[in-house]
């Protein structure tokens, strides 16, 4: 937060929130806005100051100065219930129209534009567009011209004395309306990505179709189709003659390596658009998460294994040890799929949701993120390991909504299957009686997030920090292999382990399929394979 130090009209002390003084449940209006003697502010806390002036000091308004978007989600964690009002002006740093639509169930939405500052769009049409998408979600738009004292006046009283409560409630909607609430939030400029063609054929066919109507439906797309190839020609797959053709791949491979591949290939050319730096990182924690639910629900007894399963097993590579632990744990006894599930895909997609928040909300991860360093901070400082789930988060922003809620909106118009849908919509909060591959996707997830978490970063993240713990132990270790990885999740890093789980609330019932000692002993053991094939993958890609 800002100081206004030389402001004649906005002094330090009268109604400001500072870091110190922090107000006990008077009600807050954080002004997301450079501070400078604008007509606007100045209007604004000439309003305020008289409306004060009739209050007794314990009821009395305050206001919170942020000058960037994160800082106003930072001020918004920090005094929650408090906050009745934002008011966004020109001088805000990060996306405005970002921080508008994702608040706008949350607080009520005040947007001051200068149209040479931060105009709503390049062009007319654009401009037009996002005006009535933010009049949709009842953010108050005014022009700076028109932003006086008779403006503001109704506004403090309405909104924040009053506490007239802000948007509607996304759980009493009925789907359709809810649907379309959230599409509001999300399609003003940037709609949701369309399901590339070559994805949209692929899914329409069936694994039993002929190779000819595989190489149909794929050899147009030469991007897809040089991957296909590039990465059925790699090490990993070991076919003895190249592979030249999608006739022989499908063939070779089978339709359902091919069906993964291309997925991989249309998600990640879609989302390689967004220009935000992160996208590797999601990328990683996707292919690991898909990878993860691929290998643990494969039978590693040969006697249990078909001979599709037993070739994809060793695709993995894994060596003794490794299939040993899979063979002791035999998860795959646990998990009953049915025909239509899709482990890999299923894990590619879980998150999606996360990356259509930055196609469509631009910025919206950076706050996200911003709360993650901030809760980090505050773990930190009271010597324990960061952890909080995700969609809380979100959830904390941007009221009912997270990514599983805006993820299941674009599997709906991409039409996936409804097993994926379900994945999409339920990862993290898993019923008792959920499908196997919601329950085996979340576990994936949460072994993805040892190795590649997103958007939580490997130093923030509590699990890549217990297994860095786990690697330390193992080579001070007077024992080896299981033996003394046993002994570490048992004793060494219990303690923690057992606290980092309860405080992420994750349900009890998926430690029914395999308790959480193996689980993650099966994990550790299982991890550089998985991080092998992930990078491996990403390379070929590329
Ligand atoms: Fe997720
Ligand atoms: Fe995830």
């Amino acid at each position: 937060m800002d100081f206004p130090l030389e402001m004649s009209c906005l002094t330090a002390g009268e109604g400001l929130v500072t870091e110190e003084a922090q107000p006990a449940g008077n009600p807050l209006i954080i002004l997301g806005d450079r501070i400078s003697a604008t007509r606007h502010l100045t209007a604004f806390v000439k309003d305020l100051k008289q409306e004060n002036s009739l209050l007794d000091p314990g009821e009395q308004v305050k206001y919170a100065i942020c000058g960037d978007s994160s800082e106003v989600a930072t001020t918004l964690k920090k005094y929650a219930d408090d906050v009745k009002m934002v008011l966004i002006g020109p001088g805000l740093g990060g996306n405005g129209v970002t921080v508008a639509r994702m608040l706008a169930t949350k607080a009520h939405i005040v947007m001051i534009i200068d149209p040479r500052v931060n105009p709503l769009g390049d062009d007319p049409a654009t401009y037009a567009q996002v005006q009535a998408n933010l009049e949709e979600l009842n953010v108050i738009l005014s022009l700076t011209k028109d932003a006086d004292e008779a403006f503001f006046q109704p506004l403090i009283k309405e909104y924040v004395i009053s506490g007239m409560a802000a948007g509607t409630d996304l759980e009493s909607m009925s789907p359709e309306e809810r649907a379309k609430m959230i599409d509001k939030r999300l399609d003003a400029v940037n709609a949701f990505p369309s399901l590339p063609d070559t994805q949209r054929k692929v899914a329409a066919l069936d694994d039993l179709d002929p190779p000819k109507k595989w190489a149909e439906a794929i050899d147009d797309d030469l991007p897809t189709k040089t991957v296909i190839l590039r990465i059925l020609n790699s090490a990993r797959y070991g076919f003895r003659s190249r592979v030249e053709t999608i006739d022989q791949a499908v063939a070779l491979a089978s339709a359902r390596t091919i069906r993964e591949i291309v997925t991989a290939c249309q998600i990640s050319q879609i989302f390689s658009k967004t220009s935000e730096g992160t996208i590797d990182q999601f990328w990683k924690h996707s292919l690991a998460v898909a990878n993860f639910a691929k290998l643990l629900c494969l039978p590693a007894d040969p006697a249990a294994q078909d001979s599709q399963q037993k070739t994809e097993l060793e695709r993995f590579q894994l060596d003794e040890d490794q299939v040993a632990v899979m063979q002791d744990v035999k998860l795959w006894e646990k998990i009953e799929l049915g025909e239509e599930d899709d482990p890999f895909t299923s894990g590619l997609l879980h998150d999606i949701g996360k990356v259509t928040m930055l196609m469509c909300l631009e910025d919206s991860l950076e706050l996200v993120m911003a709360l993650i360093e901030q809760e980090v901070q505050e773990a930190q400082a009271e010597n324990k390991m960061w952890a909080h789930q995700v969609v809380d988060i979100e959830r904390f922003l941007m009221k009912d909504i997270d990514h599983q809620v805006i993820g299941t909106r674009l599997a709906d118009k991409w039409e996936v299957a409804p097993s994926i849908q379900q994945v999409i919509a339920n990862h993290h909060q898993v019923a008792e009686h959920a499908p196997h591959i919601v329950k085996l996707a979340a576990l994936a997830d949460i072994a993805g997030n040892c190795l590649f978490p997103y958007p939580a970063t490997d130093t923030q993240h509590p699990f890549p920090i217990l297994f860095d713990r786990i690697d330390k132990a193992m080579k001070k270790s007077t024992k080896q292999g299981a033996e003394a990885l046993d002994e570490i999740i048992s004793e060494e890093i219990f303690e923690d382990l057992v606290d980092v789980l309860n405080r992420l609330d994750l349900p009890n019932h998926l430690w029914e399929l395999v308790d959480f000692k193996s689980f993650f002993k099966l994990v550790y053991v299982l991890a550089p394979k998985i991080k092998s094939a992930t990078i491996g993958f990403l390379q070929q890609t590329a």
